[in-house]
């Protein structure tokens, strides 16, 4: 190995580009304070690296040519899980669950075995041992007849014995823990995280075994985490939520074989994560009176509608400047909406704090949550409570007018299916089909809002 050399260089863990020497701002992406220090190994090994991301040479085809069948798809036993990856896992697809350490990607791979045994899965884990899994198969409950273990961190091991083994699912946990003799650097490192990778496709593509991939990232991004990650694998399914609270959502940000935006909601209960197929239900506690401070949004995330609570408390400011908090929600727009309130509607907020709460630890960014925002807000103003069965969905503009928002109709069917009786949505959205039972409001500015639900305002 006389001709590999040592080199210092500079990765980014953002985009994984590299540079000869530090950078302030990564000229690839343009991400900030992503660059960090790595040896990489020159010379034959090196080669070697890079031809673990090249497939096996072919020459090219006519497209007319290529033999078009349905890809196959095989069901993990989770309807969410299959769900968002578009009707099940693609034979020979590399899929990557990612989220902070705790969030539950170890219990959720552990539990598609122990719920399909008729799957002959291959679990391998680089941060726990055998006896670890084996406690927390067993807190799981189910069937684990289908599983085999395999604690390994040595990429090449890992790929013989699933050769040897040919499994009909390979569970990688994690990325961070793997390397592979090809590169010189320590796991976890952005080169030998890329090798991994690089090292799972090609098997995945050569062998057709499905593989599931675990990565963690960090609060502040990712210290060599997924994200370089996500130009090679085929889907990323990334892991939100608050981990103190119950509810985790597992959103699809890239998907080669179906929809992204999808979303599936788990509660992470005493035996592992339950499939909550209604998030509605889960995210409007039934109250029995209307509490002040608390509105309704019908809301949509991806494609799947679905109502939320939007609770705010309004107090006056014991300091000269109010505070303004708001949790699931931009804290900007939320400025923007009291700003709105009170130079339209001639509200006095300025000398109020305000602080706002999206229930169950969801972070929102549909527009269609404004109006059900200033409703909850001035709801606590005046302490007085939207009767529990009313719920809203439309966007307020700066000069205070009421605006349609998509799909306004499958909003309606939604609050309709769960009983509320009563929706506001902008007098411009479009929607033909009421449902029975549901009454739609219409009103064009934030004054009729106030005058049609408060009896107030200018
Ligand atoms: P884990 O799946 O190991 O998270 P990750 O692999 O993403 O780092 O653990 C998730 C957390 O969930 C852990 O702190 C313990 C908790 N938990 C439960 O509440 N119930 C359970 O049945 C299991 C297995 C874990
Ligand atoms: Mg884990």
């Amino acid at each position: 190995m006389a001709s590999v050399k040592e080199k210092t260089l500079w990765f980014c863990t953002s985009c994984g580009n590299e540079s000869p020497k530090w950078m302030g701002r990564c000229p690839a992406c343009g991400e900030w304070n992503t660059m960090v220090e790595q040896t990489k190994v020159t010379g034959k090994s090196s080669r070697q690296v890079q031809s673990s991301l090249q497939g096996p040479s072919s020459d090219p085809i006519p497209l007319s040519a290529v033999n078009s069948t349905e890809e196959h798809r095989i069901s993990l036993c989770n309807g969410e899980l299959d769900r968002i990856l578009g009707g099940g896992m693609v034979e020979g697809s590399l899929v990557l669950i990612g989220g902070e350490p705790g969030i539950g990607k170890s219990t959720l791979s552990l539990q598609i075995p122990l719920s399909c045994p008729a799957l002959k899965t291959l679990y391998v884990t680089g941060e726990e041992s055998v006896k670890q899994v084996k406690m927390r198969a067993s807190r799981l409950g189910g069937n684990d007849s289908g599983c085999l273990i395999y604690s390994e961190t040595l990429m090449e091991n890992i790929l013989e014995q699933a050769d040897r083994i040919r499994p009909d699912l390979m569970v990688v946990d994690s990325v961070q823990t793997m390397f592979s003799r090809n590169v010189e650097s320590s796991p976890g490192s952005v080169t030998q995280i890329r090798e991994t990778a690089a090292l799972l496709l090609r098997f995945c593509k050569q062998t057709g075994i499905p593989v599931i991939l675990i990565g963690h990232i960090t609060k502040e991004g990712s210290i060599a985490g997924p994200k370089i990650l996500e130009h090679i694998v085929d889907v990323v399914l990334q892991f939100e939520g608050d981990n103190r609270g119950s509810y985790r959502l597992l959103r699809s940000i890239k998907n080669r074989f179906g929809s992204t935006s999808e979303l599936a909601v788990f509660e992470m209960t005493g035996k592992g994560l339950r499939e909550v197929s209604n998030p509605s239900e889960m995210l409007i506690p039934m109250h029995e009176e209307g509490l002040s401070g608390v509105a309704v949004s019908a809301m949509l995330d991806g494609t799947r509608p679905f109502l939320i609570e939007v609770q705010a408390l309004v107090s006056s400011a014991a300091y000269g400047t109010p505070q303004r908090s708001a949790t699931g929600f931009d804290v900007r727009r939320l400025n923007m909406l009291l700003a709105v309130l009170e130079k339209r509607a001639g509200f006095k907020l300025s000398v109020k704090d305000v602080f706002l709460n999206m229930a169950g630890g969801l972070k929102v960014n549909d527009p269609a949550c404004d109006m059900a925002v200033i409703c909850a807000v001035l709801s606590s103003n005046f302490d007085f409570a939207i009767p529990s069965d009313v719920c809203f969905a439309a966007e307020v503009g700066l000069s205070g007018e009421i605006r349609p928002v998509g799909q306004t109709e499958r909003r309606v069917m939604e609050a309709a299916r769960l009983g509320f009786r009563k929706i506001y949505v902008s007098s411009f959205a479009s929607c033909d089909n009421i449902p029975e039972g549901i009454d739609v409001v219409r009103v064009a500015d934030v004054p009729a809002l106030c005058r049609s639900l408060f009896k107030t305002g200018k």
